[in-house]
């Protein structure tokens, strides 16, 4: 029995009866489905850079996760599709054995991706007769929300890593033509950046019990926070275009020593994606190579960039705090998933009298200067799921508020995103903040 209390934490209600999760685990793995639609089978098999992993690995794994945490030991007589996806699957659970190198999950043209659409198939039916009836215990609902969240996570991961796979084939090919590019029609030029000030004051950070959370967004706890300034939009391409012509990559004064080696060792030069033809700049897409979009917010830029891009402004990157203060009135809406977009869109002006920020949720994730760090009191849960957040907690950089590629019911305000700070294969943008002075 796996203990969750400390990996996932919410409270029972009427609308966690297991009828609700039962159609929100259907709603989730057809989700998964539409994304691999259009893809063939050799294109689920490209993983085109050591973060990324192929998409057809990413069904399986997502699949093996509900077999391996909840229908296995959980469900009187299960029996596994195929013993063998044990460890074949496992991604990095080394409680549960030594999961295969990341590198190699390229070389699984075995099992073909048929057989890993009968595996979910046997997955579905199981989990449709678990959830099915209302004896389920909260502890195997704990875990079943737990499934769909990480299908969730790796949903996102396989859009942007089908995104890289297309860009790297000189092809180029497009993941979603229809998804509509916003350079289709006459584009404003961006609006001017305005800052909203927050008062210091000793703030609660963190999510509560009520609602679910992953165990890194907890425990909630007290923080003193400084008076500081919060952009009202993130930064955009004009913006970064700016910092380019002024010579940003070329001026060691604006980088962190690490950030500056990777500028050399990488030759980064401008965001991942972008290239330069001519005088004009264009970017790769989910639909394919187009200019870059002055009003557009900039993605795909490392941590290193962000801060870099920051000193440049005048100005900082928000502590993850801070962010969390500025989000935590705001609805989660925005482009995200499921408006099918793949591409954060122009940023609106803000309203002469708003003081509230845009686009905190959707369209790109936003690099805080935190580094990523258990809140006090944070205990991982004893097992395997005890792996799940906590064992990263080391050279990594907290990100928030999603992306066009997150799921609209995955985000939430307290929500803890990391990667290192070289990583620049996600929607990862920029939100400007400072002190106030
Ligand atoms: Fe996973």
């Amino acid at each position: 029995m796996v203990h969750l209390k400390s990996v996932l934490t919410f409270r029972p209600s009427a609308e966690r009866a297991a009828p609700t999760l039962a159609e929100r685990y259907n709603a989730c793995r057809q989700q998964t489905e539409a994304l691999t639609a259009s893809l063939s089978a050799e294109d689920q098999m490209v993983q085109s850079c050591a973060d990324a992993s192929p998409a057809k690995w990413h069904q399986a794994h997502t699949n093996w996760f509900f077999d391996t945490f909840i229908l296995s030991p959980h469900l009187t007589g299960y029996r596994p599709f195929d013993a063998k996806f044990r460890d074949l699957f496992n991604s990095y659970y080394n409680t549960l054995g030594a999961p295969p190198d990341k590198a190699l999950r390229s070389t699984f043209s075995r099992p073909a991706l048929d057989e890993v659409r009968k595996y979910r198939r046997h997955v579905d039916e199981h989990m449709r007769q678990l959830l099915k009836y209302g004896e389920t215990s909260e502890a195997v609902l704990e875990l079943a929300e737990l499934g769909i969240n990480h299908e969730q996570q790796h949903q996102e991961l396989l859009v942007t890593d089908i995104k890289h796979a297309f860009w790297s084939n000189p092809l180029r090919p497009e993941y979603r033509s229809e998804a509509t590019p916003t350079s289709a029609g006459p584009h404003p030029s961006p609006p001017p950046q305005k800052a909203q000030n927050y008062p210091e004051g000793l703030r609660e950070i963190g999510a509560d019990a009520g609602s679910f959370h992953f165990d890194n967004e907890s425990p909630r706890h007290k923080v003193f926070v400084p008076a500081f300034r919060f952009g009202l939009r993130p930064a955009l391409c004009g913006e970064y275009l700016a910092f380019i012509d002024d010579r940003g990559y070329e001026r060691p004064e604006l980088w962190l020593s690490d950030g500056w080696k990777a500028v050399q060792a990488h030759r980064w030069v401008a965001p991942l994606y972008w290239e330069r033809n001519g005088t004009e700049w264009f970017q790769f897409t989910c639909s394919g190579l187009r200019k870059v979009e002055e009003s557009e917010p900039v993605c795909h830029v490392s941590y290193f960039e962000a801060d870099a891009f920051a000193r440049w402004a005048g100005a900082r990157l928000p502590t993850e705090f801070e962010w969390e203060i500025a989000a935590a009135p705001l609805a989660v809406e925005g482009n995200l998933l499921e408006s099918g977009k793949f591409h954060p869109e122009a940023s609106p002006e803000s309203k002469a009298d708003s003081i509230m920020p845009l686009q905190i949720f959707g369209d790109v994730w936003e690099w805080s200067a935190s580094a990523y760090l258990p809140y006090p009191g944070f205990k991982p849960a004893a097992g395997a799921l005890g792996e799940y957040n906590g064992k990263f907690m080391s050279g990594q950089m907290v990100l928030r508020g999603g992306s066009c590629a997150t799921p609209r019911s995955h985000i939430r305000a307290t929500y803890r995103n990391f990667f290192p700070p070289e990583t620049r294969w996600q929607f990862s943008g920029i939100r400007l903040a400072d002190d106030g002075n």
